[in-house]
């Protein structure tokens, strides 16, 4: 068996997302449609990771100034817990260039998301209550932050 083949593809054009559909089903983030949206402001950047052609983790920011603020990371269900999704956050911040700081907001109760994000660096910088609607009420969103350091670390 030959290793998979896997890189990194900037998406720039709406078309860019159509394939990226199956990582956007049965999820409770946000479309693929408002995702496309997106694409037509010129502060959006986006990148997936192709794995033998297929896309199976797609990753969007809204960068303003040096500040960058992730809209979404996400791994397609068949592909988790395989290091995709360090390898696309990684890879994209690296690909951000000049950004001083990037911000997110995920669930509270979204473990695996979050100890991704510190794994990288990122600290817990706020929490908005129950800001998030779940099946039985509601729950709050963490804000996490990542300064980078373009002496070469992130700190
Ligand atoms: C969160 C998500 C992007 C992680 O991607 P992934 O490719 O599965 O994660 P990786 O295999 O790269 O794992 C990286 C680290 O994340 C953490 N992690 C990932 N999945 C986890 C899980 N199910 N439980 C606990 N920790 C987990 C671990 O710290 C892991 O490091 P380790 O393997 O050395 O223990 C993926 O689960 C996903 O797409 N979830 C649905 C969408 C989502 O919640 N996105 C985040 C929105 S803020």
């Amino acid at each position: 068996m030959t290793d998979a083949q896997i890189s990194l593809r900037a998406l720039s054009d709406p078309a860019d997302v159509e394939p990226l559909q199956p990582l956007y089903e049965h999820s409770d983030g946000p479309s693929c449609g408002f995702l496309q949206g997106l694409l037509d402001q010129s502060h959006c950047r986006a990148w997936c990771l192709v794995k033998n052609n297929q896309p199976v983790a797609a990753i969007w920011y809204q960068c303003v100034a040096e500040r960058a603020e992730m809209v979404d990371l996400r791994v397609l269900a068949s592909e988790q817990r395989k290091g995709l999704g360090r390898q696309l956050l990684w890879a994209s911040l690296t690909a951000l260039g000049d950004v001083g700081a990037v911000e997110l907001e995920v669930r509270s109760s979204n473990e695996a998301a979050r100890a991704l994000y510190e794994s990288l660096g990122f600290s817990e910088t706020g929490l908005r209550p129950k800001y998030y609607a779940t099946p039985d009420g509601r729950e709050d969103a963490i804000l996490m932050t990542l300064t980078i350091n373009h002496g070469g670390s992130a700190t």
